[in-house]
């Protein structure tokens, strides 16, 4: 199976596991890309351009079992409320159900939200590595 074969899927997997979330009552999940990656936003209306959440998702060339995410946000006002923990946990039943095996992401090593979200959902943490002179990330994966 091709790239562009599972993203079709991958996005109709993501709209089916969201229309089951108490959130899809009161904000709208958009695509924004039909490529390689992937963009979602969470919007208050199919129209609306600005997001109030969004994430995005690649696949990694030569391997159609992985995928990479990245670029997870959650709005400023709305955060510490579980919306970055209900959107991981989105991503990861969409990509499961879409056949992915493996899921990767780098996060920095002082962002300590997104770590916590890492390591609560059975990620494994690979090894740090240097991003800067001065500051590292470290290297998540985690099957699926
Ligand atoms: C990372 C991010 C998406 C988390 O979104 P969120 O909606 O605030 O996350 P949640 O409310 O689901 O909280 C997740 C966990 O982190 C904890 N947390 C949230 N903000 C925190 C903070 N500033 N410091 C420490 N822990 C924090 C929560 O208490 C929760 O832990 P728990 O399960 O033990 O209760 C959000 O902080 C964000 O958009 N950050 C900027 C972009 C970014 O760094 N993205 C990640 C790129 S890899």
């Amino acid at each position: 199976m091709s790239d562009s074969d599972l993203l079709p899927n991958l996005r109709m997997c993501f709209h089916k596991h969201y229309a089951k979330l108490e959130i899809s009552k009161k904000y709208a999940l958009v695509a924004t890309t039909s490529d390689n990656p992937l963009h979602f936003n969470l919007c208050k209306s199919t129209q609306d351009i600005l997001s109030i959440a969004h994430f995005e998702l690649s696949c990694v060339p030569g391997c159609t079992s992985a995928v990479i995410f990245s670029g997870a946000y959650v709005g400023l006002s709305l955060r510490r409320a579980g919306l970055g923990k209900t959107l991981h946990k989105l991503r990861l039943d969409a990509c499961r159900e879409a056949g992915y095996t493996l899921a990767l992401c780098t996060v920095n090593k002082d962002n300590a939200p997104q770590n916590k979200i890492m390591d609560s959902f059975g990620w494994i943490c690979g090894r740090e590595f240097d991003t800067s002179p001065t500051s590292k990330a470290r290297l998540w994966y985690k099957i699926l």
